[in-house]
């Protein structure tokens, strides 16, 4: 099947195309990075196409000229960026959504996969966050991802669309490069493997939940393919790591491989008003499991910290670390 992936140079896309490719399918890749760092050892057997989703014309370009079949939607600003520049974010975020969705209307591509964020939950949200929790989100990052998510619920109602997305929670792995509000998770572990101090920027009591990286390419391709009369959520929270870790949790967690890990904390305040109103710790996932049989393979702190330590060890390069 030849499927798209925006944002495919990325950190989660970047392994979905890896994902994508091992079995079989035809590989395109649409954004603005000249950046191919994480996928430099498959980059002769996908397609890179270079464009904006802020541009209607060259969305619907690249969803024609490549006979796409299939979308997995990924491409986005992320809320440290959203924040920064909101307007550029509503550009790419909003208006390269709803491009995606006209494309896929305009040149019969049957199915959207949209990646959305526990960012869409803020004021009121409570401990427990479920698929029907309101969402207030307070950022334009979650604004904009909210107004995306009910937007693809529209083209399917209205267009028949098989629109679907997953809510991811902050997705630890290796090779990240922005400093999101819940990054620190990936860097208190990839930075003592790779032999760096590591200042984190919130405190040691903060928490907020989490999934590994390879669980998350795993839920993508699972709701793509579970049948559609499954769906019926649509929109799903997908939940990993089980009971969410503090950041002290997480360094003690590293010490048990690297005892003499250099991790220091100095909050960011900015960083820390996000946690002030993010309260959420558990988050809800009952409709994908129910719905499509969900369940992530790491959901215990160590195995996560214990696989990510080996993947840096033994394959660097691949995550743009070699
Ligand atoms: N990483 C996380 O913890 C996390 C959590 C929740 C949701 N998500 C969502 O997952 C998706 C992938 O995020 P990621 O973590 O891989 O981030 P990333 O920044 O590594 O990837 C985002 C990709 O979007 C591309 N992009 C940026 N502007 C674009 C534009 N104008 N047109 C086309 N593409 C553009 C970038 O080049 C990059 O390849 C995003 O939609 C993000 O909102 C990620």
């Amino acid at each position: 099947m030849r499927t798209l992936v925006t944002g495919g140079t990325g950190y989660i896309g970047a392994e979905l195309v890896r994902s994508l490719l091992n079995d079989g399918h035809e590989v395109v890749t649409f954004g603005p990075s000249s950046n191919t760092n994480r996928i430099a050892d498959i980059a002769s057997d996908i397609t890179i196409v270079r464009g904006t989703l802020a541009h209607s014309a060259e969305t619907f370009n690249v969803v024609k000229d490549q006979r796409i079949e299939r979308i997995f939607h990924l491409g986005s600003m992320l809320s440290t960026p959203s924040q920064a520049n909101p307007w550029a974010s509503f550009q790419v975020n909003v208006v390269g959504t709803m491009n995606v969705f006209e494309a896929a209307r305009l040149f019969d591509v049957p199915q959207v996969i949209f990646s959305s964020t526990i960012g869409t939950f803020a004021i009121g949200a409570g401990r427990i966050a479920t698929d029907f929790t309101i969402q207030r989100p307070t950022t334009m990052y979650g604004a904009g991802k909210l107004y995306c998510e009910c937007l693809g619920r529209f083209y399917k109602n209205r267009f028949g669309l098989d629109y679907r997305a997953i809510r991811f929670p902050s997705v630890i792995g290796p090779g990240t490069t922005q400093r999101t509000v819940a990054q620190y998770n990936s860097w208190m572990i990839e930075y003592p493997t790779l032999e760096k101090p590591f200042e984190c920027f919130v405190t040691p009591e903060t928490k907020g939940p989490g999934m590994y990286f390879k669980d998350a390419i795993k839920s993508l391709r699972m709701l793509a393919e579970a049948p559609l009369e499954c769906i019926e959520t649509l929109n799903y929270n997908i939940g990993g790591l089980n009971p969410t870790p503090t950041a002290s949790q997480v360094e003690a967690a590293v010490r048990r491989h690297i005892p003499d890990a250099a991790i220091t904390y100095n909050p960011d305040p900015l960083i820390m008003q996000y946690y002030a109103s993010a309260q959420v710790e558990v988050f809800d996932d009952s409709c994908a499991r129910q719905e499509w049989n969900w369940a992530p393979e790491f959901d215990r702190l160590d195995a996560i910290v214990s696989d990510f330590i080996n993947e840096v060890r033994t394959s660097p390069e691949k995550y743009g670390l070699g």
